[in-house]
């Protein structure tokens, strides 16, 4: 079975790695997931629920949901294996600490993991306008072997609802996980 690890931070956005996770378990992944302290601020804020209420929707089993404090949790080791890890949505603030290799929560570990492990991680970028800054964070990202895929859904399959384009952004992310799903309807 595919392990796969979901981790929220405060950008704008929390529905899209709400979305992830149900997907990847009615895909038949086993999945991990983190939520940092303003991402559990921003779930409640744009979703009227906090996150451990979602997390039973979802279908995410409890033990499987760490604290984003606790560097001793399981995935802060390279031995966890995982099939990849996702950040989504990912804060500037979250990209940055990766970038410098400065490790401040669970979130930041694992995809420090992640990099120096080879293993697949997507970072979801939300935030608007871009800084230079954060430009830069992101081409090292890049460089160091993340998938960057940023929280713009596209229009060319004719959305129709929010969830319509939640599920787009979601379908993205499996389709760079490399799982099958049928989130959006592909261009032919
Ligand atoms: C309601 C709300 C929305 C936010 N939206 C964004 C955003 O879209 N992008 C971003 O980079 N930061 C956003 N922030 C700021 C982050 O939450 C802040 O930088 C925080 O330090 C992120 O910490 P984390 O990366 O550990 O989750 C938002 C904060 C709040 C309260």
């Amino acid at each position: 079975m595919r392990k796969y690890l979901v981790c929220i931070t405060g950008a704008s956005g929390a529905r899209y790695g709400i979305r992830v996770i149900q997907a990847l378990v009615e895909s038949g992944c086993e999945v991990h997931a983190i939520v940092s302290r303003w991402g559990e601020r921003v779930v409640a804020e744009e979703t009227g629920r906090a996150f451990a209420a979602w997390a039973d929707l979802t279908g995410v089993a409890q033990e499987r949901v760490y604290d984003a404090e606790d560097l001793s949790a399981p995935p802060a080791s390279g031995s966890f294996r995982l099939d990849g890890a996702v950040i989504v949505p990912c804060s500037m603030n979250s990209v940055g600490a990766i970038a410098s290799g400065v490790c401040g929560n669970l979130i930041h570990r694992v995809g420090l993991v992640c990099l120096k492990e080879k293993r697949p991680l997507v970072l979801v970028p939300r935030e608007c306008p871009l800084s230079l800054i954060d430009l830069k964070n992101m081409a090292t990202l890049a460089a160091a072997g993340a998938v960057i895929s940023p929280a713009a859904p596209a229009f060319y399959y004719k959305p129709k609802t929010i969830d319509d384009l939640i599920d787009f952004v979601a379908g993205k992310i499996l389709d760079n996980l490399g799982i099958e799903h049928g989130l959006f309807k592909r261009w032919e």
